[in-house]
């Protein structure tokens, strides 16, 4: 059976760069949009150039120097801040412009005070508008996670015929449950009757820690491009985070998909964003979190010694990691210390680790973490003591 092809859309530097203290300046931009296009990202949302004179300039000086990668810019369904993405983006090799407007009740009445019928009118015109400079353009519709689908799919209709070519689906507010938002691509799937002539987006915030299971479930259904953030940066809780997608579609043939991204970028990626946004990545976040191939208790590192496979699921150079680490705690057994200690040159035999074992537990016990030098430390007092005796 064929595989399907997921489009990876980066928006590190849009809605990745909304979060407070992120900004960059054009310069560190363009380093980052240089490493995604290397990394193999299909897709980089630039910015929102007309929030700023220094955004704009930033998606001009990206779509100057991104040869392979659509470069996209983001709009309000606003006829001038169409004119000025489509300014900012006319360098590029490849444009694409993402306008949008929000779909739920809680955004047509409270932010726009307007109408379903008007909404959609402007949805329409926003598209029409952003047709006459690029052929690629995709539409928003914000809110769709709270957008009553019925609405959703008459709103999504008219902007594909209106000359949309990616509708993206946004569960702006992380509220959908994964089989909720599943759901909500199969009856766009099976209600709009030119879907097949658009490809159908994810974007998926993390409010409740479901972004990366809800855009799974949305290409489970028929999705076939995912919006996400290195690290998962974004507003609030953040975004989907591209790592976790790429990986979970390369580990899970099920799937039948695959992503032109090259895993083994991952983690210089992940720490090329954190040190330019300084935002420190949590140790313990999945592919690229400095603990995400360490093993720290005793019964884990027995196993993980005998068979990796035992509790690691992804080769830590599949993502471009260090080797996995066997850490020494307090928790940690003797297979674990014989292990660091072989790897520090000595060979002790079980008699010999029997005796370290009790020494390395009181230093375990006053210690977070043992490590090399405290354990170069407890093998040279065991050697004098056995030449001594
Ligand atoms: O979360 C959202 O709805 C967005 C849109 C502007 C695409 O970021
Ligand atoms: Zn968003």
């Amino acid at each position: 059976m064929q595989q399907n092809k997921i489009v990876i859309f980066d928006t590190t530097l849009r809605d990745g760069e909304q979060v407070p203290g992120c900004k960059l300046n054009a310069d560190e931009k363009i380093e980052i949009a240089l490493a995604l296009e290397n990394m193999g990202v299909d897709v980089i949302e630039a910015g929102f150039p007309v929030s700023s004179p220094g955004d704009f300039e930033s998606v001009k000086k990206i779509s100057r120097v991104i040869k392979n990668s659509v470069v996209c810019g983001l709009s309000r369904a606003v006829k001038k801040d169409i004119e000025v993405a489509a300014l900012a983006l006319r360098f590029a090799q490849r444009p694409r412009i993402h306008t949008g407007i929000g779909t739920s009740d809680f955004h047509i009445k409270s932010k726009f005070n307007s109408t379903r019928d008007e909404i959609l009118q402007r949805a329409i015109q926003s598209v029409k508008w952003a047709r006459n400079f690029t052929d690629d353009v995709e539409f928003y519709a914000e809110d769709a996670g709270r957008t009553e689908n019925e609405f959703l799919a008459r709103v999504i209709e008219a902007v594909i015929k209106a000359g949309a070519t990616t509708v993206n689906i946004p569960d702006t507010t992380g509220y959908c449950l994964p089989h909720q938002y599943g759901e909500k691509i199969a009856y766009l799937i099976h209600h709009v009757s030119n879907i097949d002539k658009a490809v159908i987006s994810c974007h998926c915030h993390n409010d409740l820690g479901m972004a990366t299971a809800n855009s799974i479930a949305g290409i489970m259904n028929g999705a076939r491009q995912i919006e996400c953030t290195i690290n998962g940066l974004g507003e609030r809780a953040g975004n989907t985070s591209l790592e976790e997608v790429v990986m979970v579609i390369q580990q899970h043939a099920s799937l039948n998909a695959f992503t032109s991204v090259n895993s083994k970028k991952l983690t210089s990626l992940s720490q090329l964003v954190s040190d330019t946004m300084r935002v420190p990545v949590q140790p313990n976040k999945a592919i690229v979190g400095s603990n995400a191939f360490s093993h720290s208790s005793g019964i884990h590192q027995d196993g993980f010694l005998k068979d990796a496979q035992t509790y690691e699921i992804i080769n830590p150079e599949q993502v471009g990691a260090n080797q996995s680490k066997i850490v020494l705690t307090a928790r940690s057994g003797r297979s674990a210390l014989a292990f660091r200690f072989q790897k520090l040159g000595f060979n002790f035999d079980r008699n010999d680790i029997d005796s370290l074992y009790n020494q390395f537990l009181k230093v375990a016990d006053r210690k977070k973490e043992v490590g090399d030098e405290d354990l170069q430390e407890m093998a040279n007092q065991y050697q004098a003591l056995a030449v001594s005796v």
